[in-house]
């Protein structure tokens, strides 16, 4: 395995900062210094250190979140040849695949891992884990529109739970309003549907929040791994 990949996918740092710290001298292998970010590994006998501490083997499981950018499908491969998500996170082992899915166009929050617990209990329903997107629409939804969208609204996979639905602001010249959206179910199109329902389609989706774990600032098309407590955070869910 490559020196670069073997540090990246023990959770120590992420792929582009390892790069880097193996340039600048910070990884020795059987204690000599190695500055070539594709030296290969002997993953059962080399001894690998990042910054004078020893990176074990593979975890077992691994868990990332990645900030989606539009344009990307969520699948494992597309056999149109459409950019992936997974081509966003290249380098870890093959084994790890998205939890539950974004629209190609929709951005943000998307979680990946090789722990196939993990994976089934966010996504069960009835876990009802709460979702939460920024959604820019378009036009200036009434109050009436705001309440419907509360409460319930029928679209075309059936009737919408009701949902958290906070008015953030409209843009200087009215033309759209950025929501706030909170949801639990995961129905086809969701966001963008509800809005539809109430005649204010989605111009722009992102998600901000799965369950306890936030988006924050990661930047788009990178990813990051989790750390111990957003795993079991998650899993107390
Ligand atoms: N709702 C949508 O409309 N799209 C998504 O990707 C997720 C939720």
């Amino acid at each position: 395995m490559r020196l670069e990949k073997y540090i990246a996918t023990s959770g120590i740092a992420s792929r582009r900062s390892v790069k880097k710290r193996i340039l600048a001298g910070a990884v020795t292998v059987n204690g000599e210094p190695v500055l070539v970010p594709g030296h290969p590994i002997d993953v059962e006998t080399d001894a690998v250190e990042f910054e004078g501490k020893r990176v074990e083997p593979l975890t077992e499981h691994i868990y990332l979140m990645l900030n989606k950018p539009a344009g990307y499908i969520t699948t494992r491969s597309d056999e149109r040849g459409r950019p992936t998500v997974m081509d966003l996170i290249r380098d870890l082992p093959d084994t790890i695949y998205p939890v539950g899915r974004l629209d190609s166009e929709t951005e943000g929050l998307l979680l990946f891992t090789n722990d196939g617990d993990f994976a089934y209990r966010l996504l069960h329903p009835s876990h009802e884990i709460d979702k939460t997107y920024l959604a820019w629409v378009q036009g200036v939804p009434n109050d009436d529109a705001i309440q419907r969208l509360r409460r319930g609204v029928t679209i075309p996979s059936g009737t919408t739970a009701p949902a958290k639905i906070e008015r953030l602001k409209p843009s200087k010249d009215h033309k759209s309003t950025q929501f706030e959206v909170t949801i639990h179910e995961g129905k086809k199109r969701q966001v963008r549907m509800m809005f539809k329902a109430v005649k204010h389609p989605v111009i722009r989706l992102k998600r901000i929040q799965v369950g306890t774990l936030k988006l924050g600032s990661l930047p788009s098309g990178r990813y990051r791994f989790l750390t111990s407590d957003e795993v079991s955070e998650l899993l107390m869910l």
